[in-house]
């Protein structure tokens, strides 16, 4: 599927699997709580009858505008911008029952795709990594002012990083010579702190996960 918004694709995971469980009848109502791309949802629709509904919501600016194409070419589907937690609002606003809802947590391809987006440690970028980048701090700034021991325990708790104080303690140094402000620029600070690790593996892979967790408070929404 190709990406309206941007040159980057997104193939939707296990999509016959989650249709399986997702779909139920074809007049039903559903909810996909993270909308991404729309892969899993144009498949829905291509099961739904004039009567079903399909109402599709994402915090991400670019995935709302590819949801929004989706709308204009398909009445039965709706977008929301929002965060997931405003589903009871969606279900109220539609005035039926939930027939069956996705959420298909984590990033998108798009998103780690893009480097200006800031989320991958193999594309250099500013260091954001904000799935709506309207709202709240990026990583830079939060990296910029956040206590050591805080750090390590956002790469321990949300990366299972073993060696999240020594890479804490290189954060603080690295950040008393210079701002780190670019996603390269952390993941080569995160190497000279831990070495190169698993073979296979690049050595920012957990904290740039916690990191992204963290910013995006991606467990409250759950
Ligand atoms: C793995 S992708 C979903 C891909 C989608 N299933 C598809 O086929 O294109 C996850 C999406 O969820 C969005 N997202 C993550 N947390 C969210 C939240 N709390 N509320 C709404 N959207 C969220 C992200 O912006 C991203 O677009």
């Amino acid at each position: 599927m190709t990406d309206k918004g941007t040159q980057y694709e997104h193939q939707p995971v296990m999509l016959d699997e989650v249709l399986d469980m997702w779909f139920s009848r074809s007049d039903g109502f559903y909810v996909d709580g993270t909308f991404g791309r729309g892969g899993h949802s144009r498949a829905l629709l291509e099961k739904l009858d004039a009567q079903g509904r399909l109402a599709g919501i994402d915090r991400d600016p670019q995935a709302v505008a590819a949801g929004e194409q989706l709308a204009s070419e398909d009445s039965r589907f709706q977008i929301v911008a929002s965060r997931f937690d405003c589903l009871p609002d969606v279900v109220d606003q539609v005035g039926r029952p939930i027939d069956g809802l996705l959420l298909d947590l984590g990033v998108s391809s798009p998103q780690l795709d893009d480097a200006g987006r800031g989320f991958s440690f193999l594309r250099d970028g500013p260091l954001d990594m904000r799935m709506d980048p309207t709202q709240g701090e990026s990583v830079a700034q939060w990296l910029a002012r956040a206590d050591e021991q805080d750090i390590a325990n956002v790469l321990y708790r949300y990366g299972d990083e073993r060696k999240s104080r020594r890479i804490a303690r290189r954060i603080c140094e690295e950040r008393n010579e210079r701002p780190i402000t670019r996603t390269l620029q952390l993941a080569d600070l995160i190497e000279s702190a831990i070495g190169r690790g698993e073979p296979g593996k690049h050595p920012a892979t957990r904290s740039f996960q916690a990191l992204r967790i963290h910013i995006n408070g991606e467990l409250d929404a759950l």
